[in-house]
């Protein structure tokens, strides 16, 4: 086992780390339904009208629905890299704007329980397209494992949604206490979606983030406010992202605030990507570990 290791932390080694490495980012939740997938969807066509190169991976195993949220039906799912061999690039999806879509697939046997010999694979082909991407997403499903907690720990940042609900912030509480157990330095950002009102987000926003500085002695960013909007349920039903489907709308031009602001504080802190671990020497102590 400890050679198989090694063997495999070598390999690693031996990729070329120097090179520009994408920002790699989960969207997460505690509680269910508080609309990530639409945000991953949508926030992913926002950066990429902001000239960013963004791939997404749907990674609610089972239950991923990005697909349907586009109008595509996925011919491949990242099941087939294992089932029927594939190479990664004939997963790819064209997405809408020129974003690139992986589709997660029903069925997949555990992504985070990867023996040796396909985890292997998995890195290899993520190797080969990763540097072509400034940002790569993983819509994350709700709850939150051990396994998938570790895996998070493999990104630069993750973003936590939440509604204005006390059941969804406390989830959301508790999902970051979660993430704080194991990594107290990992940026979390957070988006309070479906918020009745400007204030009542903002107020939201305001006393999480009170929370986990109290109690867990973290500091999370803030991305913003999503109010409620009836443009997003019209959108699903189109299958159409709303940026796409209703581009003059209130959300979608607060999600492009949003994102802007986003950008713009990345340029702030002088962001240099060459300098971080890159995501796949992550990746693969996670595997290394995990086994
Ligand atoms: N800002 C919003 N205003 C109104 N409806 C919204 C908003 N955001 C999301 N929704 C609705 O909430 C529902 C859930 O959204 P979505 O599928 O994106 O959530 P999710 O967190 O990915 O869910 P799951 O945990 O099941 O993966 C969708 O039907 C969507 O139309
Ligand atoms: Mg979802």
């Amino acid at each position: 086992m400890i050679d198989q290791a090694t063997a495999l932390r070598k390999k690693l080694a031996s990729m070329n780390n120097d090179q520009e490495q994408p920002k790699t980012i989960a969207v997460i939740s505690g509680k269910g339904g508080v609309g990530k997938s639409n945000l991953s969807l949508n926030f992913s066509i926002a950066l990429s009208k902001f000239g960013k190169k963004v791939l997404l991976f749907d990674m609610d195993i089972g239950m991923g629905n990005i697909d349907i949220l586009m109008g595509i039906t996925a011919q491949h799912t990242i099941v087939d890299l294992f089932k029927n061999n594939l190479s990664i690039k004939d997963l790819l999806i064209k997405g809408p704007k020129g974003i690139d879509y992986i589709a997660g697939g029903n069925g997949l046997p555990n992504l985070f329980k990867l023996d040796e010999k396909k985890s292997e694979y998995l890195l290899d082909q993520l190797q080969l397209i990763l540097n072509d991407y400034d940002y790569v997403f993983f819509d994350m499903g709700a709850g939150m494992t051990e396994e998938n907690v570790k895996f998070l720990m493999a990104m630069d940042e993750i973003f936590v949604i939440t509604t204005p609900e006390p059941t969804s912030i406390t989830d959301a509480y508790s999902a970051m206490k979660y993430i704080c157990l194991f990594d107290q330095t990992i940026p979390l950002y957070l988006l309070v979606n479906r918020a009745e009102s400007e204030p009542e987000g903002v107020q939201t926003l305001k006393r999480l983030k009170q929370a986990v500085l109290q109690f867990l002695v973290k500091e999370v960013e803030v991305l913003g406010v999503l109010l409620y909007d009836k443009t997003v349920q019209k959108a699903v039903s189109h299958q159409e992202p709303f940026l796409l489907y209703a581009p003059k709308s209130g959300i979608s031009r607060h999600l492009l605030d949003i994102c802007r602001n986003y950008l713009e504080k990345k340029n702030e802190q002088n962001h240099d990507k060459n300098h971080q671990i890159s995501f796949i020497s992550k990746l693969q102590r996670f595997f290394v570990r995990g086994r």
